[in-house]
């Protein structure tokens, strides 16, 4: 059965924002990749006729292979093997290939970690390629020495650390598949995903450091190792051992045979770990993200089709230049980490910054006192970022000399024409164009993108398709509607970033991308296009939810807060945020005997926390005495979605709210 989704109505408030166009500046146009709206559209009509010639010339040009492809695209719905029978690796296009060429010596990650304290600089550390090679080879081979082989799954729960982005090229470098569990989920989630993914080493830290705290990942590595199934079953059995970074000197219980430290273990190994010749569909990794239904689904991407993706887009999207000081802000535990922090810059020979902490610790001013520090010339952040930066106001970024930026991108969410123009007045000052990237998980690379020496922008669009992308908005029937109405956002044509499966789920990928419109892979987004052709993203339109640029499932927090022995039945809606763009509205309904309090209500959250990770607490609880359903029993979240939409819980936390009446009108109605 397909989701339930249905097509939405244009939002006016865009609208009034597509006549404002800013052309590329000129300086961009001169030396940019692609230098001409021309240029790109000669490019893009190439890539949508000829596909097969347009992907083997990139594919030969930008790749280093051990062993040439046979075919470039097998395509049977919904499977796609791009290059089959070509032989590369991942870690050795990231790393080995410049080791000969003057890029060798030149930064690859520069760190900077959580200050101090207000004014003080965070610790910092820089990587060459050179080093950065010989790190990964010596973290290799302690993989190696802990059992780890060609197709083990390992997850990485680490902070915002160098090792981090060490941990997922040493698995790509021996052909094992890494899952990043993002630092700041649950052990729950953790044991979740080590169970799904029959994981057999955990690599994290004894704690990272966010706003000013310890967080401590390796108790929570611990809890997840000795959580239980509903049948006293242990969910993380398959782990075999631990390596645990020292980072914070947090004290940690260490189990003798399991556990090992990873700086002890590096002693113990060469630094010689020649790179595996690897087929060009072997799974590279599995990140898990939330889906309407059910737990979060582990999307798996594959070697040489994504790795061409995260490359070309990095290259193209922000016009990368040797020069650069390229800094995308998200956390590795995200696809953006993977494919815009690691795997995109360093296959382009780029410098990659990154930062551990969080926007505005110890001040609002932490971003852009890094990026007058290193000279960051590529900011690459999230609109939920940009809304609290217009929040605390100028006087932060002007206190500091921003004056080496020279392109900004947005991802995550649809960014407000609002922030869009603060962030180019404020931020670019009017001299650095904008590239609103959409894209998903699932794609593993842009898709929707401004070029930004060609596109002409418009404050709060992705613009334009990138190489190869077939989008289309079609109606609940799968028909192609007219420019400027609301409609599903659908990709016509396979690419070489696409998702190859979800983990161990083969019916749930047919179901969930490929059933919605027959012959297209649905995205999940409402879309408009246009006059000009333009993508308009709306935002969902199934029950995912976009908090803050992160994506929950409103079943994953419903399971999380009915598993609560107090919670009878509830119902989790969006409802619209100035800052976070969605926030979460949980109505509950609790057992007999249970009175509703404001206690209660913490406890929910925090249970919540517990179950998932603090990322998915419910903004607002409301508890009802019974929740409006249809007459079949389906929970009416539209109404639901009406009334949590209708402002913030006012007067009496603890007064039940009563849906009767409106349910059975509702009802009435069907
Ligand atoms: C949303 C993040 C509007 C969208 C890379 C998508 C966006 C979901 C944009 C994927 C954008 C991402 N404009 N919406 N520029 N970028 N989205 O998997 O709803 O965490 O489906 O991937 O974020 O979120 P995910």
């Amino acid at each position: 059965m397909a989701t339930t989704t249905s097509a939405p109505s244009v939002n006016i408030t865009t609208v009034l924002h597509e006549n404002r166009v800013f052309p590329p500046p000129k300086s961009f146009a001169k030396a940019a990749w692609i230098k001409s709206m021309a240029e790109y559209k000669k490019l893009y009509h190439e890539s949508i006729r000829q596909p097969e010639k347009f992907w083997a010339r990139q594919a030969k040009e930008e790749l280093v292979w051990f062993k040439p492809w046979k075919s470039v695209l097998q395509w049977k719905l919904p499977q796609a093997k791009w290059f089959a029978g070509g032989q590369l690796n991942v870690c050795y296009n990231c790393l080995d290939r410049h080791l000969n060429t003057p890029t060798a010596n030149k930064a690859a990650l520069i760190w900077e970690g959580e200050p101090a304290g207000p004014g003080t600089p965070g610790e910092e550390r820089t990587y060459t390629y050179k080093q950065l090679h010989r790190e990964v080879c010596l973290f290799a081979n302690v993989l190696k020495r802990n059992g780890v082989q060609k197709g083990d799954r390992v997850i990485i729960y680490l902070p915002m650390t160098p090792e981090a982005a060490m941990a997922m090229l040493a698995c790509a470098r021996i052909g094992a598949v890494h899952s990043v569990v993002f630092g700041g989920f649950s052990a729950q989630s953790v044991a979740d995903r080590i169970f799904d993914s029959q994981a057999k080493v955990v690599i994290t830290a004894d704690g990272g450091f966010r706003r000013g705290s310890v967080v401590p990942l390796k108790k929570s590595v611990d809890d997840a190792l000795a959580l239980k199934d509903a049948a006293g079953n242990l969910l993380a059995k398959t782990i075999e051992k631990v390596i645990v970074l020292r980072r914070s000197n947090h004290e940690i219980h260490i189990q003798e045979g399991r556990d090992v430290w990873w700086h002890r273990e590096v002693q113990n190994v060469e630094a010689d770990c020649p790179a595996e010749k690897l087929e060009s569909e072997t799974p590279l990794f599995i990140l898990y993200t939330s889906g309407s239904t059910g737990k979060p689904k582990g999307i798996l991407h594959t070697t040489a089709g994504y790795l061409l993706q995260a490359k070309l887009t990095t290259k193209y999207v922000f016009d990368l230049r040797p020069e650069d000081v390229y800094w995308c802000t998200a956390d590795v535990g995200w696809v953006t980490g993977h494919s815009y922090v690691v795997y995109g810059p360093l296959a382009n020979g780029a410098t990659s910054l990154m930062y551990e902490g969080a926007p505005n610790y110890p001040e609002p001013d932490r971003f852009w006192r890094i990026v007058a520090k290193y000279g960051v010339t590529i900011l690459y952040t999230a609109p939920t970022a940009i809304r609290a930066f217009m929040k605390w106001g100028p006087q932060w970024p002007d206190k500091h000399d921003l004056s080496s930026l020279r392109l900004l991108g947005t991802v995550g969410e649809p960014i407000n024409p609002e922030a869009w123009m603060w962030y180019r007045e404020v931020i670019g000052h009017k001299r650095c164009p904008i590239v609103d990237t959409w894209w998903q998980t699932e794609t593993g690379g842009i898709m929707i993108t401004p070029l930004p020496g060609a596109t002409p922008t418009k404050p709060g669009t992705a613009t334009l398709p990138f190489f190869g992308v077939v989008p289309e908005v079609v109606d609940d029937q799968g028909h192609p509607v007219p420019k400027n109405s609301g409609g599903k956002l659908v990709l016509r044509r396979p690419w070489p970033g696409m998702l190859r499966g979800i983990w161990g789920d083969p019916a749930r990928f047919v179901q969930t991308y490929w059933s919605e419109v027959p012959g297209c892979y649905f995205t999940g987004d409402g879309c408009r296009q246009d006059k000009d052709g333009y993508y308009w993203i709306v935002g969902r339109i199934d029950d995912v939810l976009n908090v803050a640029g992160h994506r929950i499932g409103t079943a994953e927090v419903e399971s999380a807060l009915v598993s609560h022995p107090n919670v009878a039945e509830a119902a989790v809606v969006g409802r619209s945020d100035d800052l976070k763009g969605q926030a979460l509205v949980a109505f509950v309904t609790l057992k007999t005997g249970i009175l509703a309090s404001p206690g209660i209500r913490e406890e929910l959250r925090l249970h919540v926390a517990r179950e998932i990770g603090p990322v998915a607490k419910p903004d607002d609880i409301r508890f009802a005495e019974m929740l409006p359903k249809t007459r079949s029993g389906k929970i009416m979240r539209r109404l639901l979605k009406q009334i949590a939409g209708g402002g913030e819980i006012k007067g009496d936390t603890t007064t039940l709210e009563d849906f009767s009446v409106l349910a059975r009108l509702a009802a009435a109605e069907e």
